[in-house]
């Protein structure tokens, strides 16, 4: 494991970063309504990203390698039993959707990357009931970090909340050490899968995200043909919620915090 310890002058560029993350986030909502297309939406927040923020959206192109194509898009647009990283396209949204839009963002070099649910038009009370929860236990976990505190103390309070409401936690993906990489060290499990080597204390300039996945069904996901689309094997609905967060001297900074949010 190689995590890095950001130097305040890393801290700045990550402020920044998760800034206008958050930003994007606070623009495209007043979009997502039902009518409007995932590419619409995708389109607004490239050029949002390119044009105003004069960043990156870190996803374009993402992954690319020999006999694999990146990431087609801009954002990632999940839309009820998608669990992660789908594909914007024309499809329509309609009401009783819920759809995660994710946004990362590169400024100056330092990523920001953030997450949040949308509900179109009123849904099921248990779609809504699982967007509620799936943010509480993203909540639950900010809520305990700080020096000292362990890296597995977070999957813990997050499967605990998530099976006391009678939800899974998704293992496939995790959340991530970021900074000049958009993925680095340590792994951030939303699950209780720690061990003495994957397990780490947490300390002051560490920079990660946390991004839980919690399914209304089996937590077991499958990647769909096109590579990128990861869905619940079972169909039913998936939702996530990602902060980018900074381990301060005695607690926790929210660095892609919106506006409606108050920690
Ligand atoms: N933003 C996602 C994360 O939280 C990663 C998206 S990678 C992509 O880590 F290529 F699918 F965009
Ligand atoms: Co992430
Ligand atoms: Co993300």
């Amino acid at each position: 494991m190689n995590v890095i310890i950001k130097t305040p002058e890393d801290i700045e560029g990550m402020r920044v970063a998760g800034r206008l993350a958050a930003e994007v986030l606070e623009m495209i909502t007043p979009h997502v309504k039902a009518g409007v297309t995932t590419d619409e939406l995708d389109r607004l927040c490239h050029d949002y990203i390119v044009n105003e923020q004069k960043a990156i959206p870190a996803p374009l192109n993402y992954g690319a390698a020999p006999g694999r194509q990146g990431f087609p898009k801009s954002i990632c647009t999940s839309i009820n039993h998608v669990v992660c990283h789908g594909i914007p396209g024309e499809k329509k949204l309609k009401k009783g959707d819920v759809m995660n839009i994710d946004v990362t963002i590169i400024k100056d070099g330092y990523h920001g990357d953030t997450s949040k649910m949308f509900i179109i038009g009123d849904t099921q009370p248990f779609n809504e009931r699982l967007v509620q929860v799936t943010q509480e236990c993203l909540y639950k976990a900010i809520d305990l970090v700080r020096p000292g505190a362990r890296l597995s103390d977070i999957g813990r309070v997050i499967q605990a909340h998530a099976h006391a409401n009678h939800f899974t936690v998704v293992e496939e993906y995790c959340g991530h050490g970021i900074g000049k990489g958009f993925h680095e060290d340590p792994q951030v499990l939303h699950y209780n899968g720690y061990n003495e080597n994957n397990d780490c204390i947490l300390q002051e300039g560490m920079t990660f995200t946390i991004e839980p996945m919690i399914n209304a069904g089996k937590k077991n996901t499958k990647l769909l043909g096109d590579g990128w689309t990861a869905v619940t094997k079972d169909r039913r609905s998936s939702a996530q919620w990602e902060h980018t967060l900074l381990v301060t001297a005695d607690g926790v900074e929210v660095l892609t915090r919106r506006s409606e949010e108050n920690f």
